[in-house]
């Protein structure tokens, strides 16, 4: 946690498309959140594809440099994605590629994480969310549990931007509030077990 008592989140979106259903769900999210919690959305279209030999010896891409950065100065992140062919797109993969390196130094370490997937398919995007939890769990990132986010049918959700469904917003309202609560008991513990 930072010494302020604002909550900071970084937020992933998963899509990179203009028009994205996921990224109007993650500001929706964001909405929501309980006062004191600020939002930064992480930008992942422009990394390029992560390459061992773009670092190894010499300077990494400076977008690499600002994506861990990024990363590294929040609390939290939130992951808002899309499902591609039963698992997480590639643009995402490669995010978590890049923020789990150099070894031993990976911007995701500890902080804690919630995954809301979304897809107008009826299963909301369960592959792409359990997958994401793969990496999550091996780069040591407590995952909220409940409430779980799978969005499905979300292809009419918004109107020019604004949901168009109360109790979506009210789901998403609780899982908010959620995952900062979660965060604050994971904080305390890191703290607890710091000390
Ligand atoms: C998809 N889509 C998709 N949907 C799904 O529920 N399961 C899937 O496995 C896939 N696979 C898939 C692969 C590729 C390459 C594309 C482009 C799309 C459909 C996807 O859910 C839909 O395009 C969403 O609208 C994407 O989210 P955004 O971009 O609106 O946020």
């Amino acid at each position: 946690m930072t010494n302020t008592a604002e909550t900071r989140i970084a937020v992933i979106v998963g899509s990179l498309r203009k028009d994205s259903i996921n990224r109007q769900v993650a500001r929706t999210l964001a909405e929501q959140a309980p006062k004191g919690t600020h939002f930064d959305f992480v930008e992942i279209g422009d990394l390029p594809l992560y390459n061992p030999d773009l670092e190894d010896g010499v300077t990494p891409p400076q977008a690499w440099t600002v994506f861990r950065d990024k990363v590294k100065a929040a609390d939290a992140v939130l992951f808002v994605t899309p499902e591609y062919n039963r698992s997480v797109p590639g643009a995402l993969k490669n995010a978590i590629d890049v923020g789990s390196r150099p070894y031993g130094g990976a911007a995701w370490t500890g902080k804690p994480a919630a995954v809301v997937t979304v897809s107008p398919g009826g299963i909301g995007g369960f592959g792409a969310n359990h997958h994401l939890r793969q990496s999550l769990v091996f780069l040591d990132m407590p995952v909220l549990q409940q409430p779980e986010g799978y969005i499905g049918n979300a292809g009419n959700l918004f109107e020019e931007g604004k949901l168009t469904n109360d109790s979506t917003r009210a789901f998403f309202k609780a899982f908010i509030h959620a995952f900062v609560a979660w965060i604050g008991r994971v904080g305390v513990t890191k703290q607890a077990k710091a000390a």
